[in-house]
Formats: C-alpha cells, sequence, structure tokens
C-alpha cells in the first residue's frame, strides 16, 4: 500500500475566491496547495473589464501569506453586450485567461450573464482566432427542464451547436457532474475539456438528503444519482488528458446556507487535494492523481506544468465543523491522506 505520493504541485482550474474579508479568510488556502488557480469572476458587480480584472488579481496576491507561491490566473465574465476588443485585448496583455460564460440566471451571481449565445457570436470567434478559452457553466435555465437533466440538455441544446458553430474554439466543460458529459467530452475532439470538483466524486444526490435535508453539500449543478457519480468517477482517474482537477470551491456563509433559501456551493478549498487522494486511492489510481491534478489542465491552457513539488502522506486531520464563517467541506470526517508540510 502506497502510503506516501509525491507530485508536481498542482493548480485549482476553477475556484471562487470571493472579496473583502472573505477574500481574505480563504485565499490563503487555496495557496497552500495550489501553485495557480483560474479564478471565477462572478462577484458584485461581475468582473468584465481589464480594469476590475487587475484590481481584483492585487487584491487576491494581497490576501494570500506573503512569500507564498500563488499566481491568480483572472477570467473575465461574460455578458450579453461583451466588449470584444477589452476581451482580446486583455487576453493579449495577459490580464484575462479566459472568459467564463455563465447563462443568465444558472447560479450565484449569475443574473448579469449571457441570455442566448447568439448574443456573443462575434466575440467567440474573436476568441477561437485568439486562442483564448471559453469556460462554460453547463447548464440551461429554461424553468421546463428539470434541474437534474440541465447539464444534459445544455449539451444538447447549446454545447453542440457551439463546438460545431466554432470548431477551433477551445472549450471548458465545469464542473462536470453526468455520465452524458463525461461520455460527451471523452468523445470530443481535443479542444474540449471537462474540470471535475471532489464533491460530484465522493457524493450522490442522497447526500442533500441524508437524515434531513443537507445545506452544505447543496452546490450547482446539483449533485445527481450514483451512475453518474460513478462515471464522473470513472473520468476522473481514467487517465485522460482531457479531464482536470477543478475544486469549484465556493464559500458562503453559514447562515447563507442554513436558511428558508440557502445559496449553493460547497467550500472544499482547505482539504481539496486530500479528497481528490482518497477517490484516486479507493478507484486504485493515485499513479494518475499527478496527471489529473498537475498536468492536464496546464497542457489544455498551454502553460508550464509546476517544478515544485507536495508529498501527501497517509493519515490525515479530522476536518474542523468551521472555518472562520464557513462549514468547510467534509466537516467532522477524517481524512486519508494529508499534506506533508
Ligand atoms: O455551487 C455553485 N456555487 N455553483 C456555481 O456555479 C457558483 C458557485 C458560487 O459562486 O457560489
Ligand atoms: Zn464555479
Amino acid at each position: 500500500m502506497t502510503d506516501r505520493l509525491t507530485i508536481r504541485r498542482p493548480d485549482d482550474w476553477h475556484v471562487h475566491l470571493r472579496d473583502d474579508a472573505m477574500l481574505k479568510a480563504v485565499a490563503p488556502h487555496t495557496a497552500r496547495t495550489f501553485a495557480r488557480a483560474i479564478v471565477m469572476p462572478n462577484l458584485t458587480p461581475p468582473v468584465t473589464t481589464m480594469a476590475a480584472a487587475k484590481a481584483y488579481r492585487t487584491r487576491i496576491v494581497d490576501a494570500v501569506p506573503a512569500g507564498a507561491d500563488f499566481t491568480p490566473l483572472m477570467t473575465c465574465y461574460l455578458t450579453d453586450d461583451a466588449d470584444t476588443g477589452e476581451i482580446v485585448r486583455g487576453h493579449a496583455e495577459g490580464v484575462f485567461t479566459a472568459c467564463k460564460l455563465y447563462p443568465a440566471g444558472a447560479t450565484t451571481n449569475s443574473a448579469h450573464g449571457v441570455t442566448d449565445v447568439r448574443n456573443i457570436r462575434g466575440l467567440l470567434a474573436a476568441m477561437e482566432r485568439a486562442g483564448m478559452p471559453l469556460l462554460v457553466h453547463g447548464e440551461v435555465t429554461d424553468p421546463a427542464v428539470d434541474i437534474f437533466d440541465r447539464e444534459a440538455v445544455f449539451i444538447e441544446r447549446v454545447l453542440t451547436p457551439l463546438l460545431r458553430d466554432f470548431p477551433a474554439l477551445r472549450v471548458v466543460m465545469e464542473h462536470i457532474t453526468t455520465a452524458e458529459a463525461a461520455e460527451f467530452v471523452a468523445g470530443h475532439g481535443d479542444t474540449l475539456a471537462a474540470t471535475i470538483t471532489p464533491q460530484h466524486l465522493h457524493l450522490s444526490r442522497n447526500a442533500l438528503f441524508e437524515g434531513g435535508l443537507r445545506p452544505h453539500a447543496y452546490c450547482l449543478p446539483v449533485l445527481k444519482r450514483e451512475r453518474h457519480r460513478l462515471a464522473v468517477r470513472r473520468a476522473a482517474t481514467g487517465g485522460s488528458p482531457r479531464f482536470f482537477l477543478g475544486t469549484d470551491s465556493a464559500p458562503h456563509e453559514i447562515g447563507r446556507k442554513q436558511s428558508g433559501c440557502g445559496c449553493a456551493g460547497v467550500f472544499n478549498a482547505p482539504f481539496a487535494l486530500e479528497s481528490y487522494a482518497a477517490v484516486f486511492d479507493e478507484e486504485g489510481a493515485l499513479d494518475r492523481l499527478e496527471a489529473f491534478a498537475s498536468v492536464n489542465g496546464a497542457a489544455f491552457y498551454g502553460l508550464p506544468v509546476n517544478e515544485a513539488t507536495v508529498t501527501l502522506v497517509r493519515g490525515g486531520a479530522v476536518v474542523p465543523a468551521r472555518i472562520g464563517e464557513v462549514v468547510p467541506f467534509h466537516a467532522g470526517e477524517r481524512m486519508e491522506w494529508r499534506l506533508a508540510v
């Protein structure tokens, strides 16, 4: 049995670092483990300009401990009237690594999102030419579509035509949750990839109702039935370079989760790598953790892999019931792995 595993330092290709006091509370957890992170732009107001992204990047760098080796990679939040010139310039100048497409109304702070991808066709063509990745929240918002089907319907209605119309556009389907998404990504060419969260590897939708309503397991896309969880686990641990680590760590204060209308989001940053390691260990795939966590994402984004390493050791800590104002993923559980310092 492997009790110690050294891998290249990983990156988190999808994280919500928030702002102000929450940013200061959560960013050190991401910076402890990850060398780089793709930072989601769904602030209030959303990050849509180079100036806003630069200022946010500075606030993030100020929020991590001095000397931390951590680089935030910024994204631009797409709206119906996204400014193509600003975005392409921002990419060329290294301010925006990618654009994030939230269908309007799909999730937290997505009200300003895109109401119809036809509204941003010119921008998508420019991104395709520039080699700028498009990151998609892959759910339709049509209230007539059952919430558990929204990802599969998005593939049919939105993603398939989009990939046909922009065949060279690099697209990441974020936080996939279904067998349909795993199959679709695996079966497409190398312009399409997907991130996978730890919660969608550990939990099926039963976790939302285990002994009562469990707001801390609620995120979007919502947890799915067990067969989907197993398909997503196979995708993550199966060795395909088109699946990589993106935590979707999305902290909300405890009162905003334990509420009559609770916010979506799982705060998994403090034990994220440990959580993925447990899954790869259970699947007998620890030898594939490094590719998933530290190689595949960098390759897709055309960035170098990290030269530093981290070491995981068997025998972890009990996850605290609370970290600051937030309840973390795996609260109260003992982790099988820990990061050696
Ligand atoms: O659960 C989620 N929380 N899913 C998202 O897409 C957004 C995120 C957030 O910002 O809270
Ligand atoms: Zn997210």
